[in-house]
């Protein structure tokens, strides 16, 4: 039995919040691109920013217990060991890729950037002085797209010294597992490269999906793995909270705690907000039951969507994501341009996010976001399927 409701949001509903998905939206155009829910947020999550709002409480934000809600989520979720005391509370978790990029990559190193790659990806490295390696992702024994073990390890002999991970993986839905995990670890330990683990999407892992609601953090499939990398979390992605600015950045040893608390001033890791912090504490605490019938509802999307496309689309190709609620579509065989989302948006009036933006391997792709009602999906396919078949 369901007790959330993710079908009723109108579009005027979705329109008056005003945020980048639905903000200067041409009328008419249904917007499935920017990671951004469509539903309502989650009760005890809304509860508590109401209790923000009641209190008037918007003063400088302090210890809420937030590291400690992370670390016991964590254990019970991805089985992942948190130290609070080695959690440093970030605006974003995109300020926490440049700052451990900086702190623990040798200045002027390249960082190796697997493709094809959630768009800030390729700016970050830059803001720090370092160059990226791209590496295409590749297609594994079992057809699934998978970490290119054999040229990230050459780009690590050429001079890389770092590795952004997406896990899971933005845009191409996978949830890596523990060999694969392990595999990468080995490659970074011999060459002492920093995996810097993006894990935001972890907890968007249905239990009916492919992988089974289970996600392996980077940092719990060795010791040197932990040794070697910082885990990037917010609730922000989950939970649909990203404009509240509130992330959480956690290292495993010592060394890497001291070496981040003398290369990184105070002033760095400022900007979380009250209210940010105490919405990702409900959602830790208490944000469980809403997510998991969120993620079997995005999951149904997903199971439709592709289903609809074997059906009335069956030149575009569709893989259920293991985790996200973002779906990539291969618009190649539909005969579409390189900008496949442009060209749907101009003649289906749907706005997705263009593959050629992800970088290599993006072309004749879009990003799709599944996390919207099932009508306004149904809409939105129903259109595509349309302008592709009379062009
Ligand atoms: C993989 C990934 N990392 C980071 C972010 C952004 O996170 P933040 O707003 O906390 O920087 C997103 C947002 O879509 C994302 O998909």
């Amino acid at each position: 039995m369901t007790q959330f409701d993710f079908d009723s949001p109108t579009t005027e509903w979705l329109k008056a919040r005003g945020t980048a998905r639905w903000h200067d939206v041409a009328d008419g155009v249904i917007p499935l691109w920017v990671a951004e829910m469509d539903f309502p947020v989650a009760p005890p999550v809304q509860a508590a920013i109401q209790d923000i709002v009641t209190k008037q409480a918007y003063g400088y934000p302090r210890d809420n217990g937030l590291k400690e809600a992370w670390a016991e989520w964590a254990k019970n979720h991805q089985g992942l060991d948190v130290d609070p005391s080695k959690v440093t509370i970030l605006p974003d978790v995109l300020t926490g890729v440049r700052l451990a990029l900086r702190t623990f990559s040798p200045a002027g190193s390249p960082v190796v950037l697997p493709t094809p790659a959630y768009m800030p990806f390729w700016d970050v490295p830059g803001l720090v002085g370092r160059r990226i390696v791209a590496v295409p992702m590749v297609t594994g024994a079992d057809g699934r797209s998978t970490l290119d073990l054999d040229g990230i390890g050459k780009a690590f002999a050429q001079g890389a010294r770092s590795i952004i991970l997406c896990n899971p993986y933005n845009p191409l839905g996978r949830v890596f597992n523990e060999t694969e995990l392990r595999g990468l670890a080995e490659v970074a330990e011999e060459y002492g490269a920093f995996v810097v683990a993006d894990e935001i999407h972890g907890p968007l892992v249905p239990a009916g999906g492919p992988a089974q609601g289970r996600t392996v953090p980077y940092a719990s499939v060795s010791d040197a793995a932990a040794a070697h990398s910082i885990n990037l979390m917010s609730a922000s992605k989950s939970w649909n909270l990203a404009g509240l600015l509130t992330a959480v950045g956690t290292l495993f040893t010592d060394e890497n705690q001291r070496l981040w608390k003398k290369e990184v001033h105070e002033l760095e890791t400022e900007g979380a907000s009250t209210v940010g912090m105490a919405a990702n504490l409900a959602a830790f605490t208490s944000g469980q039951p809403w997510l998991d019938e969120a993620n079997e509802y995005i999951h149904a999307n997903a199971v439709w969507l592709h289903d609809e496309l074997a059906r009335e689309l069956p030149r575009a190709h569709f893989t259920v994501p293991e985790a996200t609620y973002l779906g990539w579509i291969d618009f190649r065989d539909c005969g579409l341009p390189a900008n496949a989302g442009t060209w749907l948006l101009r003649n289906a009036r749907i706005r997705l996010n263009d593959g050629p933006t992800f970088g290599p391997g993006g072309e004749g792709h879009a990003r799709i976001n599944l996390a919207t009602p099932r009508y306004l999906l149904v809409e939105a396919v129903g259109r595509m399927a349309d302008a592709i078949n009379k062009r």
